[in-house]
């Protein structure tokens, strides 16, 4: 694999801010450069605005395209919006910020495109949403050059994609990653599958989730005991901030329990984003629910919110890491009014209340079953 060109970019330029940086977080890995080696020569073929980009992390795979083969009009999709904006700070220091446009998972990224380069999610929903837009809309000739950790890989997922292509290939392995080669897209004109949707009678809820939504269209189950404890959350305000909404399971609980409230529901997920606001219609209560794409209230106003809620994420992709858990809480602190509420609910294993003393205000412990803590902040 030597004497390759994409050996000649330079990975370590790329950064993971405004993403959380630590030692053993990176802004690249060995997927990256062995999709690029395996579509070399699908790449040198390819013209402008006939590539996408799937799954991207932080412009490995796009800068890389752009530099080694000189190609612009590539369409970008990457679920996280801290991505996305390193994507844009890592391009924009290397002059490359005209080569991509970023896009949502759509009929518009895929349409008519020739070569798609694909990050593996691990989430089998995920592949399916991505395998049934490709089939759907790409060129019939499209080469999809896809890849992933093999620890992540499985038959489960040749299978997803085995429904929607005549053609899927396992590459040799380097590196702990492997690659697939797919074509060969099966059109059947069947409608999409996604959003998926389902009823939960216990909450009177539907839920709606696209494939790369934390939990799909279930109800997680900390969530669950975190909606026990609505009555008590700042009945008086008339407004909440639902932060990291998932399929929107909070937003909708809370907005049902209690008519009177607004509730703006915020994920840097454009899945998220799109469940949430899928989840608000089904409902009826789109009306009541605000959706927006955000990383950590970013454009949230300090002092605005008198109640947030927070079930937190404690992975960043596969690595388990706390630093996400703490940007959120100092993101609620910053936008909570005195007085105002953060209301969290996480695995008992894990001491957030320490953590939420000292970067929000004063923390009660005010539920605890055998896996999950619930917990009150009140900002002083
Ligand atoms: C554990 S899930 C909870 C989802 C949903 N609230 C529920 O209860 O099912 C955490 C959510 O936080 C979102 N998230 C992670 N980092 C974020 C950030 N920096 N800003 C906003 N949301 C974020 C994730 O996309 C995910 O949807």
């Amino acid at each position: 694999m030597s004497g390759n060109p994409v050996s000649d970019f330079d990975f370590a330029q790329l950064r993971r801010f405004p993403d959380i940086e630590a030692e053993n977080l990176f802004a690249h890995d060995a997927t990256d450069e062995l999709i690029l080696r395996e579509a070399e020569q699908a790449l040198a073929l390819a013209g402008h605005g006939e590539v996408a980009i799937v799954g991207e992390r932080y412009g490995a795979l796009t800068l890389a395209t752009a530099t080694v083969h000189g190609l612009h009009g590539l369409r970008v999709q990457q679920d996280g919006l801290s991505g996305e904006n390193a994507l844009a700070a890592n391009a924009l220091r290397a002059g490359l910020r005209e080569s991509y446009t970023s896009m949502p998972l759509s009929a518009e990224l895929f349409d008519r495109v020739k070569v798609v380069l694909w990050q593996l999610p691990r989430s089998l929903d995920e592949v399916a949403e991505v395998a049934e837009l490709i089939a759907a809309h790409a060129n019939p000739q499209v080469q999809i050059i896809a890849g992933g950790r093999i620890k992540h890989m499985t038959l489960a997922m040749n299978a997803v994609l085995a429904q929607h292509f005549s053609a899927v290939t396992a590459g040799r392995a380097w590196r702990k990653s492997r690659p697939l080669l797919i074509n060969g897209p099966v059109n059947d004109g069947t409608a999409p599958s996604f959003p998926r949707r389902e009823f939960h009678a216990d909450l009177d809820l539907w839920l709606c989730a696209h494939g790369a939504t934390f939990g799909g269209s279930k109800v997680d189950v900390g969530t669950r005991f975190l909606l026990e404890f609505l009555p008590q959350m700042q009945p008086q305000t008339s407004f909440a901030i639902d932060l990291g909404a998932g399929n929107g399971t909070i937003a909708a609980a809370l907005a049902k329990a209690r008519p009177d409230i607004h509730v703006t529901a915020t994920d840097q997920s454009a899945a998220a984003v799109a469940s949430t606001t899928a989840t608000a219609a089904a409902n009826g209560l789109a009306d009541r629910i605000e959706v927006v794409r955000d990383d950590a209230l970013g454009t949230f106003a300090d002092e605005s919110a008198e109640l947030i809620l927070l079930n937190p994420p404690f992975h960043i992709g596969a690595t388990v890491h706390a630093g996400i858990a703490h940007k959120l809480f100092i993101a609620a602190a910053r936008v909570l009014a005195p007085g105002g509420e953060l209301w969290c609910v996480y695995n008992r294993h894990l001491d957030y209340r320490s953590a939420l003393d000292k970067l929000v205000g004063p923390t009660e412990v005010v539920g605890r079953n055998s896996k999950f803590t619930v917990s009150v902040s009140r900002k002083s």
